[in-house]
């Protein structure tokens, strides 16, 4: 068995993709500093894989602990970095801790994997890169805009270090480009757990649907769209774990036709803010209290992905729909609020 380190393997991507890894074969070892996730999660994934998963608690941006690490464990074949912090507007009021948290350890990663001879790397990347794009569907040649944010700051240079680290050494990297992951795993043992106040829309709108807030606030229903709302790609998290996997087996496989390669990870389909407030009114059969609002700085008016490169290349493709994820959003969100 291919032993996979997983950065970030408790968070809300991380843990989705430990439990496809071990469906797949692989031995997923986790490294997480509990920033955003919490131990409880551990034991979840291996209540629903039923195996026993080495986990190690320190922070990456402790040079010293990472090499202590690799020095332990040399059997290691690919990493799935996920560690990395994710909120926009945190990292507009506090750019050092993105910049640190987000590059550094990318950083002492990539001079691990040097050191160790582990070739196979697999990126978190953000669909954030694009901005406001200037066609749609965007494809992965789409140009990268301006950041508008230190954390898309950091996920734009963060794809810099990788494809000039892959063009002299021997590693073999792909950056997925997410766009909005959302739902739960059908089990309801793991799922998105916000700390504080949700930013994103599917929590917020499982959150005001369980009495946790008031009211869902809709930023904004005079964008030129049909609805006036925004348009973002939602893709259930279980098929965007499994793309990792399929990401991975690529480059263990040396299937990978240049050594730095970019994914799109999206449905291909475009939603508004309504039309998800809809989608879940009607698959869950709950009211959702909701006003619209001024609109919110800095979100672009439309996004989502052409899954051209994505379906044919590396033969992936979103299988789950928009009311199956809003489904098990909704379902994970009773059960951690014993509804
Ligand atoms: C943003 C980032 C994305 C990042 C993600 C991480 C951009 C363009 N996107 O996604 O790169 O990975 O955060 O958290 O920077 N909405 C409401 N009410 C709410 C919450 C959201 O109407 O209470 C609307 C937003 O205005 C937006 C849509 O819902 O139109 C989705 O918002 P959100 O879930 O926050 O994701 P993004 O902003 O698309």
């Amino acid at each position: 068995m291919k032993k996979i380190l997983v950065t970030g393997g408790l968070g809300y991507i991380g843990s989705h993709t430990v439990v496809e890894l071990i469906n797949a074969g692989f031995e997923p070892v986790i490294i997480d500093n509990l920033s955003n996730s919490s131990l409880d999660v551990l034991q979840r994934i291996e209540k629903i894989t039923d195996k026993r998963i080495q986990f190690e608690k320190f922070d990456l941006r402790v040079k010293n602990d990472v090499t202590d690490f690799f020095r332990e464990n040399k059997d290691i074949e690919g990493i799935i970095h996920f560690a990395a912090s994710k909120a926009v507007e945190e990292s507009v009021r506090n750019p050092l801790l993105y910049y640190e948290n987000n590059l550094h350890t990318l950083i002492y990663l990539l001079q691990e994997c040097q050191n160790n001879g582990i070739e196979n790397f697999i990126f978190s990347s953000s669909c954030t890169v694009y901005g406001e794009p200037d066609s749609l569907p965007i494809t992965e040649s789409a140009s990268v805009k301006e950041a508008t944010s230190p954390y898309g700051n950091t996920k734009q240079i963060s794809e810099e270090i990788l494809r000039d680290t892959c063009a002299v050494t021997s590693l073999k990297s792909i950056a997925l480009r997410y766009f909005n992951p959302i739902g739960a795993h059908e089990t309801a043992e793991i799922g998105e757990l916000p700390i504080g106040v949700p930013q994103n829309l599917v929590p917020f709108i499982t959150q005001t649907a369980a009495g946790v807030r008031d009211i869902l606030s809709v930023f904004g229903a005079d964008y030129d769209t049909d609805d006036g709302s925004c348009i973002r790609d939602y893709i259930h998290v279980v098929d965007l774990a499994k793309a990792h996997v399929v990401a991975l087996q690529r480059l263990v496989d040396n299937k990978n036709v240049s050594n730095y390669e970019v994914f799109n990870l999206g449905t291909g389909r475009g939603s508004s803010v309504l039309e998800v407030v809809n989608a879940f009114q009607q698959t869950t059969g709950v009211k959702l209290n909701y006003k619209i609002v001024g609109r919110r700085p800095g979100d672009v008016v439309a996004v989502y992905a052409d899954t051209q490169k994505a379906n044919e290349e590396l033969g992936w493709k979103a299988e789950r729909s928009m009311e199956e994820a809003l489904l098990s959003a909704w379902k994970w969100e009773k059960k951690i609020r014993e509804l």
